[in-house]
């Protein structure tokens, strides 16, 4: 299977996640390709919150109701990929740019069912550059604060968030405590989220691989 093969099979594992009311979406090439899927069996849920006005716009044009997450009760399962993952199911997100609202939907979420080709499962997190969501008038700052820390913050050119900041790449992070760096990174004042997602990891992995759709469960430290 190729990369997009294996982004669509996983895509349409995850279909059975979703089963009634409203379901969280995140944001991404493969999370576009869940959508899509969506849209065969649109019926079967209310509608989605969605962590991009990308996805927001996409789950639109499949007539797929949008909600304001203030205005839902309860998100029974999220969706979404990564740039990263592990057998923990600890992540790195926000290749995108989208890693603050889906942090948000994230925490709200009862179930998170990341999707992910086999191209993205590491024995251990950081290769990919970890983004950081800045409050512009932080963005020097929040940079010596990631060089203190032995990263190389790159700032990524002509790029807004949904959110209206800044995003730094941060190159060369030591990630051997995934949620311990995570909680450091968010006292850092004026990033407003990094992108490990390790203190609410996801629940459950669906992994795409040449043969198949495999399902994986968190191995909890
Ligand atoms: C978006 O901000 C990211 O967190 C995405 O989940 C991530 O970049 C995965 O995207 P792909 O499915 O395009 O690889």
């Amino acid at each position: 299977m190729t990369q997009d093969e294996q982004k669509r099979a996983v895509a349409q594992a995850a279909l059975k996640y979703a089963q009634e009311g409203v379901i969280g979406v995140g944001s991404g090439s493969t999370v576009n390709m869940f959508i899509d899927a969506l849209a065969t069996m649109k019926g079967r849920i209310d509608g989605a919150v969605a962590a991009s006005e990308t996805s927001a716009e996409r789950l639109r044009s499949h007539g797929i109701r949008v909600y304001d997450l203030n205005a839902v009760n309860e998100l029974l399962v999220y969706v979404d990929g990564a740039d990263e993952v592990t057998e923990h199911l600890y992540m790195i997100k926000g290749g995108g740019g989208a890693l603050t609202r889906e942090k948000i939907v994230a925490a709200v979420a009862k179930k998170f069912v990341c999707i992910c080709d086999a191209s993205k499962l590491v024995p251990v997190l950081g290769k990919f550059p970890v983004p950081v969501e800045v409050i512009p008038m932080a963005r020097s700052y929040v940079g010596r604060e990631m060089l203190k820390r032995g990263a190389q913050p790159v700032l990524r050119e002509n790029y807004k968030t949904d959110n209206g900041n800044l995003i730094l790449d941060c190159h060369g992070l030591t990630l051997l405590d995934p949620p311990a760096m995570e909680a450091e990174l968010d006292n850092i004042a004026g990033l407003v989220t990094n992108g490990i997602f390790a203190r609410r990891p996801a629940d459950v992995l669906l992994l795409a691989g040449p043969a198949g759709v495999r399902t994986i469960t968190a191995k909890r430290l």
